[in-house]
């Protein structure tokens, strides 16, 4: 992974300056017939981005002067730091420093981050690889504050993690495979981890998960990765709850193979909340936290869940499962009845759940919806248009509940076909009774072609607005 880093001189090869206007080229340490060249091409083409190549260096010089708000000011920052991550690779350079000249500090920050997004790479499989040339980022010692620079590092670290988990196939990654890696990762920064096998499992009555588990050769797993410092300025924990179906081929209500394709991403909520728990541990964030990752695959056998079962649910509940591919909601709601014994602050959960959010609002946002947690749902919008994973809320009027109701038991798994996300944001909500927010993230989870800094496959979706948010707390107390 690319690391970002401060150094006290300028003596690396590649160097890109941001300014905020043409002025400031005479800045940079051009030659005077450099300086009329880039001057002249600015004038004449209008070009915002101007490359010139000395034998032993080069300066990528562009220009962010934009009057736009903030936050889409720094989404332009990270896309051009993607760009300038490709043209790096492209003529195989190791190392690049960044200078900001005129410009708000910030767009460093914006441009390092695009880079150490873009360049991430899923080749362990590739036995003839030839990965991306850049290791390292560099700013002038005392052009960024230490703590920023540390945390950014964390949370690309963890957000190409969560990459990494979700682009591992089912064959690598079967649900007892996730639980050892993450417990592990999180153990290694000074977390706790705990893994429930399946017997615990059976003797804790988790009978959505043992229902969706019911057609896999392979054991399902509940992980429950903690951390607490001494310091956390929250008396009551946050959880995070992830779906983590390792691949979902839809059980007897058999997947038709175009859908089927991506499903080994349908644990990107596992990695969503692992990953985050992983990064607040390393950057030592003073908040309690907590994630809970219920995982197994959905897979056909002489064994497995049909239409019409009824079963009942680790709170007690009773459910008629009228479809085998609604599973994520099975799973979640044994994970979301356990989370009430934390008294949580919050509970959010994160799950690739239903292709009707997909459908509703494409791969440009996220679906959430929320219960009892206003206020905390703002300031989680907020963070989302800061940090680019905006959300979208959706309502949870009670008639939509109407739709989950069960002739033969207390609900079912499914709701018709209308508002899909949101009878599947019904069924979760049944099980929770504290400060809850639910992230649909079925469309922004995975991406089939690249995307600026977010590469195709998988996105990492919300470890970066977790992380944002969580040091948000930990700062306003
Ligand atoms: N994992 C899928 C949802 C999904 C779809 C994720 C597309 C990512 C991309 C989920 O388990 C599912 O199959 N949902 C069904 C629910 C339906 C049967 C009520 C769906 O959305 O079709
Ligand atoms: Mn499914
Ligand atoms: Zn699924």
């Amino acid at each position: 992974m690319t690391t970002l880093k401060f150094r006290n001189d300028d003596k690396v090869s590649a160097k890109v300056f941001i300014l905020n206007t043409i002025e400031n080229i005479d800045n940079i340490g051009l030659s005077t017939d450099e300086s009329c060249y880039a001057k002249k091409i600015y004038d004449d083409d209008k070009r915002k981005t101007i490359v010139i190549n000395r034998y032993t260096e080069c300066y990528h010089i562009f220009f962010i002067d934009g009057d736009e708000s903030e936050n889409i000011f720094m989404e332009r920052c990270r896309k051009k730091g993607a760009s300038i991550c490709k043209w790096l690779n492209d003529n195989k350079y190791e190392d690049v420093l960044i200078q900001n000249i005129g410009g708000k500090r910030c767009v460093k920050m914006g441009c390092a981050e695009g880079m150490m997004l873009a360049n991430y790479e899923f080749n362990k499989y590739k036995t003839d690889a030839k990965p991306n040339t850049l290791k390292t980022i560099y700013f002038l010692e005392g052009t960024a504050c230490d703590d920023c620079v540390d945390k950014l590092n964390v949370t690309v670290e963890a957000t190409l993690m969560a990459r990494d988990l979700v682009n591992e196939p089912v064959n690598h990654l079967n649900a007892e495979r996730l639980a050892e890696f993450i417990s592990e990762k999180v153990r290694s920064v000074g977390g706790d981890a705990e893994v429930f096998n399946k017997k615990k499992i059976e003797s804790l009555k988790m009978g959505g998960l043992l229902a969706v588990n019911a057609g896999s050769p392979d054991e399902p797993t509940f992980t429950i990765l903690e951390w607490k410092p001494e310091n956390a300025v929250n008396e009551k924990p946050i959880v995070l709850v992830g779906k983590g179906i390792v691949f979902d081929t839809g059980g007897y209500n058999l997947k038709p193979s175009s859908s089927m394709n991506d499903m080994k991403d349908d644990m990107s909520g596992a990695a969503t909340v692992a990953c985050t728990v992983y990064a607040a541990a390393k950057a030592k964030l003073p908040v309690h936290v907590i994630a809970l990752v219920p995982a197994t695959d959905n897979r056909i056998d002489g064994n497995a869940h049909v239409t019409g079962d009824i079963i009942t649910m680790y709170d007690g509940t009773t459910v008629e499962v009228l479809n085998t591919d609604a599973e994520g909601r099975l799973i979640l709601a044994d994970a979301l009845a356990y989370a009430k014994k934390y008294d949580p602050m919050m509970v959010f959960d994160f799950a690739t759940l239903t292709g009707a959010a997909a459908y509703a609002i494409g791969p440009v946002a996220t679906v959430a919806m929320e219960h009892d947690a206003e206020d905390i749902y703002k300031q989680l919008e907020e963070t989302g248009e800061r940090v680019y994973e905006r959300l979208v809320k959706f309502p949870m009027y009670e008639e939509y509940g109407e739709l989950i109701k069960s002739d033969l038991a207390d609900i079912k798994n499914v709701g018709g076909k209308y508002g899909g996300a949101i009878t599947a944001g019904k069924f979760l909500e049944h099980f929770t009774d504290y400060p809850w927010v639910h992230f649909d993230i079925a469309g922004t989870a995975y991406i089939e072609t690249a995307d600026h800094y977010k590469t195709a496959g998988g996105v990492g979706i919300h470890v970066r607005l977790l992380m944002r948010f969580l040091r948000d707390m930990a700062t306003k107390d």
